[in-house]
């Protein structure tokens, strides 16, 4: 494996920072593949496959869904990739998750190169994913099932329960970057890409 062209990027940050936007707008600018657990598995519901049948109601409550169903997910994703150029929006979201990532990394030579926090006032957060669901809902399309006030404020509630202690996790490889979320996704991609174009 070439280890010099290896790139793994994590996007950490609460349910509506623009993790997903930001990442599909970098993946295609630096040549790296999106893995986002949260399309996986919608994917999984829509094609109503066991997996999906399975979760489908732990997204709708905006729970997570269990540890080893994500790390499985992930290995099989990423275990032959070479080189490892790579985007994670919504993984790991626990301790056992970024434990897991961490060793599957280190099999694959390849660390994490930068792991972006995106933060955004709660109160938008809500706002930004309430307007998802009224917008899909008004053009006649799929409305996500965690799309409502109320599920989005619970999944608030779950990333600082669950997930926000990763942030002590990432800063202490060095590696974490807080980025302003707030303002345009323009300004917004621009503070990103500023953060990834310096990351070794
Ligand atoms: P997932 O799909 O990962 O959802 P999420 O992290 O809760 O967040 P969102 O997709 O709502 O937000 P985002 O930060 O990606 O922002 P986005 O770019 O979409 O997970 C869904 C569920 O799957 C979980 O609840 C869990 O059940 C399960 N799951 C997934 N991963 C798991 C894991 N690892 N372990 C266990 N369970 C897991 O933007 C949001 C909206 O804001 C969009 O409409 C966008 O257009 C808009 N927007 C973006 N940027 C801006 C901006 N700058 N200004 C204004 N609007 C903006």
């Amino acid at each position: 494996m070439t280890q010099a062209t290896n790139q793994v990027v994590i996007f950490l940050g609460p349910p509506g920072a623009g993790k997903g936007t930001q990442a599909e707008r970098l993946a295609a600018a630096y040549g790296l593949t999106k893995v986002s657990t949260g399309d996986i598995l919608r994917d999984h519901v829509a094609r109503e496959t066991a997996l999906g049948q399975q979760v489908a109601p732990i997204l709708a409550a905006g729970q997570l869904v269990p540890d080893d169903i994500l790390v499985a997910l992930i290995r099989d994703r990423i275990c032959t990739m070479e080189p490892v150029r790579i985007i994670f929006d919504g993984f790991p979201r626990t301790q056992a998750q970024a434990n897991a990532l961490d060793l599957l990394l280190e099999e694959l030579g390849a660390p994490v190169s930068a792991a972006v926090l995106l933060e955004v006032p709660d109160e938008e957060l809500i706002g930004r994913i309430v307007e998802r669901g009224r917008q899909a809902a008004a053009a006649g399309e799929p409305v996500r099932s965690d799309d409502t006030e109320e599920v989005a404020r619970r999944r608030q509630e779950v990333y600082r329960q669950e997930t926000a202690p990763l942030i002590e996790h990432y800063q202490r490889t060095g590696r974490l970057t807080e980025v302003d979320g707030t303002g345009t996704m323009d300004e917004v991609y621009a503070r990103i890409e500023q953060v990834i174009s310096t990351a070794r």
